[in-house]
Parts: structure tokens; C-alpha cells; sequence
């Protein structure tokens, strides 16, 4: 069946209790993380995040590029071997989009998530530096060179999704037309918006409107409509980590995903295409995955967690001396402080004040944005482990 409404149900028909629960543990915890965080810490938190996400994002699609080179990708170093900077490329590219969407979700130019324009774009910015090795697609008997940022409209292009046969592609714009006036998030209210993120994540790559991509764009895309929901967070946490590693394990996502495509299972099962019950219980599982994740990052980002880490952090180093904490917690809370400070803050005589602080400097826990601007925390790789445990599985 090729008619558009072969998506339907793309939303809820009702809210049934268990859903309705995690909609409201979900808000309320998505409001307070972060809360008591300076919002200088928080954006460089944030800063991490990103590369959490992407690292994980990626990951889900078999594209193993650990953090540390992500990071390194970030400042322009890249790999000698090609296939490792192809991956580093595409790692950076989806920083630099996710950078894009918080920046918009803060200056409140977010436009509608599940538009035609916004998606495209999304395909178009995340591919922009690819190399053409990265392009070319190989399928049962053809080869072409994907189009960043156009949709599947071939036959060649047409795909299969596991089990899935996603439209062909001569009906993916008319589909996605359909999708987009579906989940448009001006009419949605509150709680509508977010059981729609999850509904539109498995109903966008079941139409798998583009050759490759649609896995990332889509996450992106989720991404973007957390913030419109409210349960942005500033950007302080984000879904890849939690569809990578389930609720019970890795294998969640692809069986979830799988189960979604279930057609409609008889008369009491919605009045779509696809079954109802099945879309609630994808639902329910990914608004419990993101409660999940917001509550992990909540426990990381906890003030007095995280000072109690800075401090074992110190306490660990052979460079740093006891005082170092105290710059670090003063950071922490305050967001930022003037280097004329450091002797008051470290309760020091002057020139050994700034021995510890150039240690710290050093150390790349401080910086600041100009050479005599004011400091504030950074989270170099080798202090993860220590100060964000089980953020990623290996650094
Ligand atoms: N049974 C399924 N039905 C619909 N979508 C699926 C199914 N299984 C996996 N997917 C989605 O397809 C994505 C992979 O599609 P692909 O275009 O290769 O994206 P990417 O290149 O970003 O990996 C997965 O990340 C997942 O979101
Ligand atoms: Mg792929």
C-alpha cells in the first residue's frame, strides 16, 4: 500500500495511564536537571553531551570512532588512515549539527521538527564534509552516489529496513509531506508534543525517506523536538545514549523499532494502517529510555557530586596541589571567576596562588575564552572516568 495514511496511527488516540505517568516524571525531571548548575558550567557540560551523543548515535549504526578522537576531530585533528578520518569527519559533522540545534533551542529559532526544510537540512549539514567515499551507496545490484540533503526519489535509491520494506522512493516526498503536517508541533500541546517524539522517531525511518542517514537524522531530529517539548534540558542530556544501550540491553532499539511495524492486529487495535497497541508500547519504551538517561545524567551533574569527584580528582593528581579543589568548586558554582581572585579563593600568599592555579591551567580543568578573561571548568578526556563514570563505556 502506497497511500500516505500508511503511517497511520502517527499519534496517540488516547493516553493511556503508564504513558500519561512517564509524560510527568519525564517533565518534571527534565526541568531540574541542571537547575542548580551556573549556566557557564552548563553549557560546557552540554559541550560533552554532544559528543556523548554522537559518539552513541553513531555507534547504533556500526561506526565506532571512540570520544577522544571525536573530540580530536572536533579541533581539526584527524586521522592518517582514511577510513578512521571518514568516520572522524562524519563524527564532527554531528557535533557541529547537534551545536546548531542547541544553539537554536537557547535563542528560541527552532523551527518545526518534523518539517520538510528542517529535515533536509538536517541530512544536508550532517553530510556537508563528507568525503565521497562516505556517499556512495551499495545495494543488491546498484551504485550511486547519495544526494546530501535530497530525498530517495528512484527506483535505484528504493530500501529495505530489516524485515521493513519502507515505501519506494517515487512516494517519499508525498509521504514526508503527509509526516510533516502529521506532527506539526504548533498544533500539539504539552504533553501531545511528547509522545509525538517517539511516535515520529519510528514513523520517519519507517518511511526511510533517505539512501543512508536515516538513523542519525532521525536522533538529531528527536533531539530538536525535546527541546520544543520542554524537556531540553539546555541540552544536558540526550536519547542516542539511552536507544544505544536499552532498557534491558542493545538489542532493545532494533526489536522496538521491529515491533512498531506491526500492522494493525484486528478491530481493537486503533483504526490505521499499523498497530496501535504496538506504537503505545514503543512509546512507552522510549519515554522510559530518556526518563532513564535524564535521570543518570541528573546523578553525574549533581553539584555536590561533582565537587566530591573534583576533589578525589586533586587528591589523585601528583601536579595538583589540595588548593586545586578549591579553584575547581569555586568554578563550578560560580560559573566563572576573575584570575585576581585566586589568592582569596585559595587562601594562599600570592605566588604560590598561582603556582596552583597554572597547574590547574595546565592540567586544562580551567580556561578562559581570552588570555586574561575569566576562567571557567573544563572536562579534559583523561579526567572522565573519574568525574562522569559509566558516561561512556570506554574513553
Ligand atoms: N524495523 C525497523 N523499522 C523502522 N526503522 C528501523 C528498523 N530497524 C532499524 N530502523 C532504523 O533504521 C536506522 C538505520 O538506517 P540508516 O539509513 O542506515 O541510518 P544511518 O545511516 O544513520 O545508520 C536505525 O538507526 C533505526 O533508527
Ligand atoms: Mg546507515
Amino acid at each position: 500500500m502506497e497511500t500516505v495514511e500508511r503511517i497511520e496511527p502517527a499519534r496517540l488516540e488516547d493516553l493511556p495511564e503508564a504513558i500519561s505517568d512517564v509524560v510527568a516524571e519525564l517533565s518534571a525531571a527534565a526541568a531540574k536537571l541542571g537547575h542548580a548548575l551556573n549556566p557557564q558550567t552548563a553549557a560546557n557540560l552540554a559541550g560533552l553531551v554532544r559528543i556523548m551523543n554522537t559518539y552513541y548515535s553513531n555507534l547504533i549504526e556500526g561506526h565506532n570512532t571512540r570520544p577522544r578522537d571525536i573530540a580530536r576531530a572536533i579541533d581539526g585533528n584527524f586521522d592518517n588512515d582514511e577510513a578512521r578520518r571518514n568516520l572522524q569527519i562524519e563524527a564532527a559533522a554531528h557535533v557541529r549539527v547537534q551545536s546548531e540545534i542547541d544553539a537554536m533551542a537557547l535563542e528560541n529559532r527552532l523551527p518545526e521538527p518534523a518539517s520538510v526544510d528542517f529535515i533536509l537540512w538536517l541530512h544536508r549539514e550532517f553530510y556537508r564534509d563528507a568525503a565521497p567515499e562516505m556517499l556512495r551507496i551499495q545495494g543488491a545490484g546498484t551504485e550511486f552516489m547519495m544526494q546530501p540533503g535530497t530525498w530517495r526519489s528512484q527506483s535505484e535509491h528504493d530500501v529495505a529496513v530489516g524485515r521493513h520494506q519502507p515505501p519506494s522512493s517515487a512516494r517519499v516526498e508525498a509521504f514526508m509531506t503527509y509526516f510533516a503536517e502529521r506532527y506539526r508541533f504548533e498544533r500539539l500541546g504539552k504533553a501531545a508534543r511528547i509522545t509525538a517524539i517517539p511516535a515520529a522517531h519510528h514513523r520517519f525511518n519507517y518511511i526511510h525517506p533517505f539512501p543512508d542517514g536515516n538513523g542519525r537524522v532521525s536522533r538529531l531530529m528527536s533531539h530538536a523536538m525535546a527541546h520544543l517539548a520542554g524537556i531540553g534540558a539546555h541540552g544536558l542530556w540526550s536519547v542516542s545514549r539511552g536507544l544505544a544501550r536499552g532498557l534491558i540491553g542493545p538489542g532493545d532499539y532494533k526489536r522496538m523499532m521491529d515491533h512498531a511495524d506491526m500492522p494493525r492486529q484486528g478491530d481493537l487495535d486503533g483504526r490505521g494502517n499499523l498497530s496501535q497497541r504496538a506504537l503505545n508500547e514503543y512509546v512507552l519504551w522510549f519515554l522510559q529510555v530518556c526518563l532513564d538517561q535524564v535521570t543518570f545524567m541528573t546523578g553525574l551533574f549533581e553539584i555536590e557530586t561533582l565537587a566530591q569527584r573534583m576533589r578525589h580528582l586533586v587528591e589523585r593528581s601528583e601536579q595538583l596541589k589540595p588548593e586545586a579543589a578549591r579553584l575547581l568548586e569555586e568554578a563550578l558554582i560560580r560559573g566563572q571567576f576573575d584570575r585576581g581572585e585566586v589568592p582569596r579563593i585559595t587562601g594562599l600568599p600570592e605566588r604560590t596562588a598561582r603556582r596552583v592555579f597554572n597547574d590547574v591551567i595546565a592540567a586544562g580543568l580551567l580556561a578562559s575564552d581570552t588570555p586574561k578573561g575569566p576562567v571557567s571548568l573544563r572536562f579534559p578526556f583523561d579526567t572522565l572516568d573519574v568525574l562522569f563514570p559509566r558516561l561512556f563505556p570506554e574513553i
